[in-house]
């Protein structure tokens, strides 16, 4: 497919599922792998995209279900589990504010998905959602960034590299990003700058992120009933510390 002549510009990375994919598709993240299959089941994921997480959880023959706002991504994600005969429920909605019928031993929200409720209203409702669909012993993971003060920091003129992928359709292509952080709303609003060989920005991608500082994140867990019993510094699973770039939440009922 030629490269547009005039860059694309959009508020959502959600849209063109093909680059979101080219940019995170790796398979499930071992240690959401893990610990969906340790429980058991069912699973529940809020914000599903694509399926990298919940398509393996259906091949390994857990009961899953799938929770996001983006029909594009859903699009996808079904034709993924159907091209590998998996089975899942998977449905349009809004993880700041959801019930399902039955409840669940193991939620999560991968990749900083959490980041994409940008008022603490949503972020408490998401919680409260939460609390009342996991089961008594059930477990809530999920991963947001460690935002650090330098990050923040950055001018907004200031572009640094994201990361360089590669696409059937662009061939490869590189990510660059700009930042301007509102320290009054702590959300951080980004532009994705698409580049790729003869076609500089050929695509703009403009959204927020909301910031949570790690001891706001546990005080809001806690004022809808979740106690936060491990926090790590990674998918990996490494200790948590002040530099860490994530936070990877182990989350129970208080
Ligand atoms: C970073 S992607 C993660 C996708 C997938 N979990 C993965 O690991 O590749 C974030 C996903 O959250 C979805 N999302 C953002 N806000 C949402 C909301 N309020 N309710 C449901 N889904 C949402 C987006 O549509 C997108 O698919």
């Amino acid at each position: 497919m030629p490269l547009p002549a005039a860059p694309i510009e959009d508020t959502t990375l959600y849209t063109d599922t093909h680059l979101y994919d080219t940019m995170t598709w790796g398979g499930c993240e071992p240690i959401y792998l893990d610990a969906a299959l340790r429980s058991g089941g069912p699973v529940l994921e809020l914000g599903c995209g694509t399926g990298r997480m919940l398509v393996p959880m259906a091949q390994r023959g857990l009961s899953v279900t799938g929770i996001d706002q983006s029909a594009e991504m859903l699009a996808t994600a079904r034709q993924r589990l159907t091209s590998v005969a998996a089975s899942a429920t998977v449905v349009e909605g809004d993880m700041s504010r959801f019930t399902f019928p039955e409840s669940f031993a193991f939620i999560f929200c991968a990749i900083n998905s959490l980041l994409h409720l940008l008022e603490t209203d949503n972020l408490r409702s998401c919680f409260a959602s939460v609390r009342r669909a996991l089961r008594p012993d059930g477990q809530f993971m999920f991963d947001i960034v460690n935002f650090q003060p330098a990050y923040l920091a950055i001018g907004p003129g200031e572009r640094h590299t994201v990361g360089e992928y590669e696409s059937d359709l662009h061939g490869r292509y590189r990510i660059e990003e700009t930042l301007r952080y509102d320290a009054a709303t702590q959300i951080a609003h980004k532009t994705f700058f698409y580049s790729a060989a003869g076609a500089p920005d050929f695509r703009l991608v403009h959204f927020p992120l909301r910031v949570i500082f790690p001891q706001e994140l546990e005080a809001l867990l806690a004022l809808e009933g979740l106690r936060l019993e491990t926090r790590l510094g990674d998918r990996s699973g490494e200790p948590f510390h002040s530099g860490s770039p994530s936070q990877l939440c182990i989350v129970r009922h208080a």
